[in-house]
């Protein structure tokens, strides 16, 4: 867990419940995807938001959703009270698998709280998952204009694997950016 520079106060990256597919979802986790949403909607030029599909999207099988709030409060050892308000989201991070390879589908950290780790905190949290899965690699597809983006995957190890010309836009590229986990010498 992460502390913030007041001792009772700490951050932890959360999973959101695999039951939110569920009619008897919590109205939390509702909330939770609804501020997913919200923050999708500001950060992202329509064509890459998923915001008007996130709830389908949260819902799909092998599908992973993490994210962090600001804030959680800690009372004192052992005893721990965590906020439960979605408008607390710092960040959020999507990532779906198949047998062999996890694929991050989308990463956000709003924007009053960015340069403070969180962004490095939920990657470092989903390669972990990834890896007790024991898949080979983590890709992921990002507009190499994203300078903070690709400085946070290259700083967490994965390399540009291939430019894919035209990925978003006629006039916006892709690259398609890998974390080897398991070499396949190693399978
Ligand atoms: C990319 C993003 C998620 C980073 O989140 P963050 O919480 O601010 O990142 P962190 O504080 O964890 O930073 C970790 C590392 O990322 C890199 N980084 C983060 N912001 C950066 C910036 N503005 N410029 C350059 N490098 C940056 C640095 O390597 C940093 O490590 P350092 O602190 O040791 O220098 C955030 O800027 C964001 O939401 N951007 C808009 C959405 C987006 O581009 N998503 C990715 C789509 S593929």
């Amino acid at each position: 867990m992460a502390t913030d520079e007041a001792a009772h106060v700490a951050w932890r990256v959360r999973t959101l419940s695999p039951s939110f597919s569920r009619a008897s979802s919590s109205s939390l986790d509702t909330a939770l995807v609804e501020e997913f949403a919200r923050l999708e909607r500001r950060i992202f030029p329509k064509h890459e938001s998923l915001s008007s599909s996130f709830s389908q999207e949260v819902k799909k099988r092998n599908q992973t959703m993490l994210y962090v709030l600001i804030g959680d409060v800690v009372k004192g050892e052992g005893d721990t009270e965590e906020t439960a308000d979605p408008a607390k989201v710092a960040g959020y991070l999507m990532y779906s698998w198949t047998s062999l390879a996890a694929s991050i589908t989308k990463l956000a950290v709003r924007e009053t709280c960015r340069k403070q780790g969180y962004g490095e905190a939920l990657i470092d949290a989903a390669v972990q998952q990834i890896r007790d899965r024991r898949l080979q690699c983590v890709n992921l597809h990002v507009d190499p204009a994203r300078s903070a983006a690709v400085a946070l995957y290259k700083k967490k190890g994965f390399y540009v694997e291939t430019t894919i010309k035209s990925y978003y836009a006629a006039d916006r590229d892709a690259y398609r950016m890998v974390l080897q986990l398991i070499s396949p010498e190693n399978q």
